[in-house]
């Protein structure tokens, strides 16, 4: 008899002959489009990688997950999975009626049966779930800007798979894992879960984890969600598979887990524990920090660096995964070799290169030593990070009107273009308005979209190596917020606050608008009837109430050098 870790797990999927025909059928039901964060919970839902959940959770499941980290039946489970919606698609949908849910491309994958419909108290979940209602918690910021107001709960019927065109070999359904594993015999499989790339000493502590735990090794990394700003799957994977090599044959696996992260530390490491039991894991590696957030927003650590093994370790047995120890592991110079940091003898050379180094170095194209990693993963990641110098990147100007946003904008421009090396665009307010967003007016709504469209051009400007120069208002900080992850998953994001005040502002009035807006002539009007929410960290600030256009286009090019995006 197989080890209950690798017999069949459950899947939501029906038969093949009844997914052809639940198709056509729910081709006339209401749709939500889902959006990518949706659709990794839905194919884990799906494929059995959330079992014990038979679909998005209902209210009374919800509100226990939330508080106690279980569903209402008492089941151990750290995260609620919901599906939030708009509210106008909440309006016409009643609790009994099914729904279809299609992929960003109209694809049919699922029906939900809805139960529950309900509004969340956001701040309860982000305070009990994620251990504060801080912005600065990347699922916090998700949760209070990006997801839905309202939650719809039931049961799925999976339909099909959510199609995957990448790395298709390498992506495996719990019971597709579960069957290898029988197939080799592999008995006793410890887990590693990572969204970063593997260099020596991952390598080594991965290794040393399966010989101490006497199993075989499942490298697991995340290519779903991570956090903002991690480093893309398809360059992590290439790294991935360069390490592979490494590992002596036939002891290690690789397989790719389309999982959302949430970075929501200790939680994150139990809902991480269950998810490998069921992908036929016995074991996983758990860590300092693990699925650590980052700084809050007062310049804290959201968990305390073990407060995620403790919480493993407390519900080890329900997780049904043993955990073992992170050690980290240290390269000892006079031995040449890597050892656990807290085995190596007194006396000793420590060598170590910490995350924040190894971005500088690959920055600045400074050198990574042999001892730290495998050539092939440097090459990779020099290939994909060009140093800073050779990077595309954007300058986001922010003010009020008539603050000099565009003159300054316009003279950064020409100076760039005098230096040369990269093309230039500039997106400014109003070129924008009479090119891009003709149709939109000054709702909270139509800035959102404006500015959003902005970001969209001027990420696909950074991403292709161009330099993308902005000046809109753009007087949201959450919107702002927003832009910003979006260029910097390729490359910097300058943001400048014009910080003319609306007194100046208003007394320069250049256009004559403040004045048709003092007469109410001109309604929604930044700082004088609608808010302006003043950048709290801006890369820079330039006061032009004493300043020249040319000085301070000056100040925009000399932070632009310290950064390491311009170089003599
Ligand atoms: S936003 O909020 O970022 O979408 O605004 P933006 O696209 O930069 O457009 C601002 C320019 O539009 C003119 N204008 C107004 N500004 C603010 N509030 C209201 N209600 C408004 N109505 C028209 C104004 O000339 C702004 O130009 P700039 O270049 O900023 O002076």
């Amino acid at each position: 008899m197989a080890a209950s870790n690798l017999v069949p797990i459950p899947e939501l999927y029906v038969s093949y002959d009844s997914a052809a025909k639940l198709k056509v059928d729910a081709g006339d039901l209401p749709s939500w489009d889902l959006t990518p964060r949706q659709v990794c919970d839905l194919e884990l839902l799906m494929n059995g990688g959330f079992h014990p959940l038979k679909g998005f959770l209902g209210q009374e499941d919800y509100d226990r997950v939330v508080s106690e980290m279980r569903v209402a039946d008492g089941t151990l489970w750290p995260m609620p999975i919901t599906l939030d919606v708009t509210e106008a698609f909440a309006a016409s949908i009643e609790p009994g009626q099914d729904i279809a849910l299609r992929d960003p491309e109209g694809v049919i994958l699922a029906i939900l049966s809805v139960g529950d419909k309900w509004m969340p108290d956001k701040a309860r979940e982000a305070a009990m779930v994620y251990g504060a209602d801080d912005l600065a918690h990347p699922a916090v910021n998700y949760l209070h800007n990006s997801a839905g107001p309202i939650y719809l709960g039931g049961p799925v019927i999976g339909i099909q798979q959510p199609v995957h065109y990448d790395f298709k070999a390498r992506r495996n359904t719990p019971n597709e894992l579960r069957a290898y594993f029988r197939k080799l015999g592999w008995r006793r499989i410890v887990a590693f879960q990572t969204r970063n790339p593997l260099h020596r000493a991952h390598q080594e502590l991965t290794f040393r984890a399966a010989r101490e735990a006497q199993a075989n090794l499942l490298i697991h990394p995340v290519v779903g969600m991570t956090k903002p700003g991690d480093i893309d799957h398809f360059t992590r994977v290439r790294c991935y598979e360069a390490v592979l090599d490494q590992y002596p044959s036939s002891t290690t696996e690789l397989s790719l887990l389309n999982l959302a992260m949430r970075m929501a530390g200790p939680r994150e490491a139990v809902w991480h524990g269950i998810i490998r039991r069921n992908h036929g894991c016995t074991h996983m590696i758990v860590g300092r920090d693990h699925a650590g957030p980052g700084k809050n927003s007062a310049g804290k650590d959201f968990y305390g660096p073990y407060d995620a093994q403790e919480l493993f370790a407390k519900h080890q047995d329900e997780i049904g995964v043993e955990m073992v120890d992170f050690k980290q592991m240290v390269f000892v110079q006079e031995k040449a070799q890597y050892e656990p940091r807290d085995e190596v003898e007194e006396g000793m050379t420590i060598l170590d290169i910490s995350g924040t180094e190894l971005r500088r170095r690959l920055q600045e194209g400074l050198e990574i030593p042999d001892w730290f990693s495998f050539p092939s993963v440097v090459e990779e990641l020099r290939r994909t990070k060009p140093p800073r110098a050779q990077q595309g990147f954007t300058v986001f100007f922010t003010g009020f009107s008539g603050s000099g946003k565009s003159t300054i904008a316009n003279a950064l421009m020409v100076k760039m273009m005098e230096m040369g090396g990269r093309p230039v665009t500039l997106l400014d307010g109003d070129l924008v308005r009479k090119h891009l967003s003709s149709e939109l007016g000054f709702s909270k709504e139509h800035r959102d979209l404006n500015i959003r469209r902005i970001g969209y051009v001027a990420s696909e400007i950074t991403k292709n190596g161009g330099v993308a120069i902005c000046a809109p208002i753009a007087p949201y900080a959450a919107t702002r917020r927003a832009v910003r992850e979006e260029i910097e998953a390729f490359g910097a994001f300058v943001e400048v606050h014009v910080a003319t005040s609306i007194e100046e502002c208003e007394k320069r009035d250049r256009k004559g608008l403040y004045k048709l807006a003092r007469a109410g002539k001109i309604k929604e009007f930044t700082g004088i009837s609608d808010p302006y929410d003043v950048p709290e960290k801006p890369e820079i600030r330039l006061d032009t109430e004493n300043l020249d256009v040319d000085y301070c286009a000056q100040q925009v090019i000399l932070k632009l050098e310290q950064m390491g995006l311009i170089r003599g």
